[in-house]
């Protein structure tokens, strides 16, 4: 999955409540045994967001868009329930 937040709506806990209502849905159904996610490096916003869901820097990786026109340093995070 991935997520991107209109820019005025940006700062208001958004990405993270809706992040904590997928991660509320998984521990009560146990669909996974845990979840990762990657950020940008350059982008501590989204970083602070996995950091709020009790999520842990796990290595170093490289990110790419979509259409692998560009790619990014990146951070994986990960947390297990
Ligand atoms: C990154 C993004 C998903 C965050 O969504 P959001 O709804 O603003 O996130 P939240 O409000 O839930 O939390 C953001 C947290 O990051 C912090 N933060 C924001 N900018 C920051 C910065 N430059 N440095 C450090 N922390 C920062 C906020 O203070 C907040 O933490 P806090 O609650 O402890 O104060 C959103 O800004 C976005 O879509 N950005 C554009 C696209 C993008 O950059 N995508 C990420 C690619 S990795």
């Amino acid at each position: 999955m991935r997520y991107t937040f209109r820019k005025d709506t940006w700062g208001h806990g958004y990405a993270t409540e809706a992040m904590q209502g997928l991660i509320d849905y998984i521990k009560k159904f146990r669909t996974m045994r845990g979840i990762e996610g990657c950020v940008v490096s350059e982008n501590p916003g989204s970083q602070r967001v996995l950091e709020k869901l009790g999520m842990t820097f796990l290595e170093d990786v490289t990110l790419s868009k979509i259409d692998g026109s560009q790619t990014f340093k990146g951070k994986k995070f990960q947390r297990i329930f």
